[in-house]
Formats: C-alpha cells, structure tokens, sequence
C-alpha cells in the first residue's frame, strides 16, 4: 500500500476513498478539499464549477435563462468539454483556486463573474441539466485513481450516497461573504453577502436534489475556525478510514 503523509493508504476493501464535501457557499469547501487532496494525494473536483461552466456558455452562446430554455441548458451540460487541474503559480496570481478549461479556454475567472454568480442557481435547479452533471461526476469518480474529494451541495446526498466520508461545512453569512469577496468580482462584501444569501436560498429550495445535510455527514461550523483546525477536525473523522 502507498504511503499517503504519514499515513498509511486505504483501509476500504476497495482500495479507494470517496469523500464529499458539502455545505453553503464560501462556508470552506474548496480550501478544504484541496488541503486534503494534497494530504492524501488524491484528486479533487470542485462541481459548482460545472454548473458555473454551463452558466457561461449560456450567457455567451445566448441561450436564455429567464425563463430557462430547460432543452438548451441540458444540451449545454451533456456537451460540455469541461477540465479542471491545479493552478500554475503565474494563474494563481489572481486569486483562482483552480483552473478551469472548457473548450480548451482558460474560463477561471468567468467563472466567478457576478453575472455567472447571478445566475448559475438557476441553471443548477434545472433537473436534467443535474442528471447530466451528476452522471459525469459519478463517471469522474470513477475513473479517479485511489478515489477522490468532491465538493459541491448534493455530493453526499446525490451523487456519491455511499461516500466513506461526508462532510457538511457551514459558517455564517457575514463570514462567508468575507470569504468570498477576496476570491470573486463582487465589488463588496455587502454585495457578496447578498448574492450568497440568495444563491443558498434557491439551492436549498429547489426541488431537485436541495442543499442539505446528508445522512451520516459530520457537520463542521468553520467561523471560529482556522482551514488548520477545520483540516485538524476532517482528520479525526477521516483517521479509522486509514491504516496506521
Ligand atoms: O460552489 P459554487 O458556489 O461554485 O456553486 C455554484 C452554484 O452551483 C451554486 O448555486 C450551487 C450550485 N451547485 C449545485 O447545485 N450542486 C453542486 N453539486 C454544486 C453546485
């Protein structure tokens, strides 16, 4: 077995490890799931970028969202050409925590536009837009060596039910927004805070496949708390899944 820093890797019959991190927007997700991507050297795919990726080529191809053209949007997400990876040091500059290609076009920073922000709740309530995203992710885990951390709002629930682990992580409105307006173009926190409020109001409503807790998952609340003592918490649930 592999050695995974300092522990010992996977201690599933399968040899592998699914983890979902669920939970509001800004509440941490992504920080986490990269800090334990690189703690057990396992991929991680962040899926609000998919929905955030069918949002943009809506807006630039002039499909419409108000009302949503349902028929057009679930094109859009069965033909999307869609490839996250690490960001190099020159991408990071502009506070990205990944880089994101579709169509083989750097879309990163599109991705966080208030106008992709303003409407991706709409195209992640469309159901079949979900059943086509959600099939690729199930496909992307299952090609993912040693298994993988994904982060979104129905992983637990949805997508990976069966996860080794799932992890809620949730924080405060105005703690999230000062969060997330470090890492999107919102002009200011009062506006970020908006934003989220409405985007976790919509998420959590929808019909479809709604944020909530999934069955079995560790709900962590991040406001007091440093990515080191969230990762310190992540690790103590995680520790019985691992060979010593
Ligand atoms: O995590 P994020 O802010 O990038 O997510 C963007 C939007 O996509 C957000 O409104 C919730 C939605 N989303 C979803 O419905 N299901 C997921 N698995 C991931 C994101």
């Amino acid at each position: 077995m592999a050695e995974l820093a300092g522990i010992k890797a996977l201690n599933t019959q399968k040899n592998r490890l699914l983890i979902a991190i669920d939970g509001t927007a800004g509440a941490g997700k992504t920080t986490i799931g990269q800090m334990l991507s690189a703690r057990l050297n396992l991929n991680y795919l962040d899926t609000g970028a998919m929905y955030r990726a069918v949002t943009l080529l809506a807006l630039q191809k002039g499909v419409s969202l108000a009302p949503p053209d349902e028929a057009g949007l679930t094109e859009l997400a069965r033909t999307l050409n869609f490839v996250s990876r690490n960001a190099t040091p020159e991408e990071a500059v502009d506070q990205r925590q990944y880089t994101v290609l579709v169509d083989g076009r750097d879309v990163s920073e599109d991705l966080r536009s208030p106008v992709v922000e303003k409407w991706v709740s709409v195209v992640a309530a469309v159901p079949r837009v979900r059943s086509e995203l959600v099939e690729r992710q199930r496909e992307i885990s299952l090609n993912a060596p040693g298994g993988i951390i994904m982060m979104g709002r129905d992983i637990g629930s949805v997508v990976l039910p069966g996860a080794d682990l799932k992890i809620y992580l949730d924080a405060s409105p105005e703690v999230r927004a000062k969060r997330r307006s470090k890492q999107s173009t919102d002009k200011t926190q009062e506006e970020a805070r908006q934003n989220l409020e409405k985007r976790d109001r919509v998420d959590s409503q929808r019909a479809v496949a709604p944020l909530v807790v999934a069955d079995g998952a560790v709900v962590i609340h991040t406001d007091h708390l440093t990515r080191e003592q969230v990762m310190e918490q992540v690790e103590a649930v995680l520790a019985p899944l691992l060979v010593k």
